[in-house]
């Protein structure tokens, strides 16, 4: 757990983009063994968008980030770093971040992606806020994009009904610059689960061959309800644990904004934690699961309806592949 010190961190401004082309569960419900009833009651979902054809991760960030530079009052130029989490980059290099950053026209701007399952944009912002109150940086543009559509295979209903394509974003800079104060945050992985979710094919361990097509490795597997049950189990005392060590009771966090991945896993830690549910940031049931982008858009979503209020504080907490997970704590 790391509380921020020094000149310390907060989310000037946020962005989001999602693509043009909705997918409904009756959609879904043509292509595989699957119903409209099933998805909703086993996770809340009811549409995702997916990108069309053509469409890249690093389109979706570009106008995530545009958005939230323009929300924040910060130019392109005046960025010190790009950070862009995502499991779908357009190539494993060059980055998105790196595309990214030639695209804005960011010219004193460094540029890395992290990739670290739906995690990797939390992980970013924690590495920003850390930056950023050290000193290191003053302004950097963290990005949550995904097209994950174009990895997942769409005739396997354990997979094809979750997911959906989207980009968050969030400028931050140091404390004195207004908006969401980052408190704390704390990071953890659990590397012996690396096989619940994975996408295996055309690299170093699965080289590209006739094989590794034959056995689908060129889509994302997820062992789904081995996941469920990990976070079930690891994430509600890993939040209490953190909030504990922030000094705050969880009935002092006014928003919650989880990893959109299922209704029932933020229900179940809503109820651990004694909480009405009207307590979470909920838009799955819209756009699906976004991996790396969900908590960013939800994010967004809060902010700019107006929800989140001066002293709010807000609870972002994220889990995905590897297994990774954690949390950072916001105050408006
Ligand atoms: O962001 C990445 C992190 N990933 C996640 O957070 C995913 C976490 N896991 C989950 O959200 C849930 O485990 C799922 C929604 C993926 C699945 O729900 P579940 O309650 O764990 O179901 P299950 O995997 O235990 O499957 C129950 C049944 C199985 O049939 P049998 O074996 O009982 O006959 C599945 O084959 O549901 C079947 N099933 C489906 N049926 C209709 C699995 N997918 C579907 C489907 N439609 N799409």
């Amino acid at each position: 757990m790391s509380k921020l010190g020094g000149f310390g961190a907060t989310v000037m401004g946020t962005g989001m983009a999602i693509p043009g082309r909705v997918v409904t569960n009756q959609d879904l419900e043509r292509m595989v063994d699957t119903s409209d009833q099933w998805i909703v009651e086993r996770t809340g979902i009811r549409t995702r968008y997916v990108a069309e054809e053509g469409v890249l991760t690093t389109d979706l960030a570009e106008a995530a980030s545009r958005e939230a530079l323009r929300n924040a009052g910060v130019a392109p130029e005046d960025l010190d770093l790009i950070l862009v989490g995502t499991n779908s980059p357009d190539t494993l290099f060059p980055a998105v971040a790196a595309k990214l950053q030639g695209r804005l026209g960011a010219v004193r701007a460094g540029a890395a992606d992290v990739q670290s399952g739906c995690t990797g944009s939390l992980y970013a912002m924690a590495m920003a806020a850390g930056g950023i109150a050290s000193g290191a940086f003053r302004h950097v543009l963290v990005v949550g994009a995904e097209v994950l559509s174009r990895m997942i295979d769409w005739t396997d209903r354990n997979t094809c009904v979750l997911f959906g394509d989207g980009a968050g974003a969030v400028v931050m800079g140091p404390a004195s610059c207004g908006g969401g104060r980052v408190e704390g945050f704390s990071l953890r992985a659990d590397g012996t689960k690396h096989d619940l979710i994975t996408f295996m094919g055309g690299l170093v361990e699965h080289p590209a061959s006739e094989e590794t097509l034959a056995a689908g490795m060129h889509h994302v597997k997820m062992k789904g309800n081995d996941v469920f049950k990990f976070v079930n189990r690891e994430i509600p005392p890993f939040i209490d644990g953190f909030l504990e060590e922030m000094g705050l009771s969880p009935e002092e966090v006014a928003h919650w904004v989880f990893h959109q991945a299922n209704w029932r896993i933020i229900d179940g830690v809503l109820k651990r934690m004694g909480l009405p549910e009207d307590r979470a940031v909920v838009n799955l049931d819209r756009y699906g699961n976004t991996s790396s982008a969900s908590i960013l858009m939800a994010l967004h979503e809060a902010v700019s309806s107006g929800r989140v209020s001066k002293g709010d504080r807000v609870l972002m907490s994220s889990f995905g592949a590897g297994m990774t997970y954690g949390a950072l704590l916001l105050q408006y």
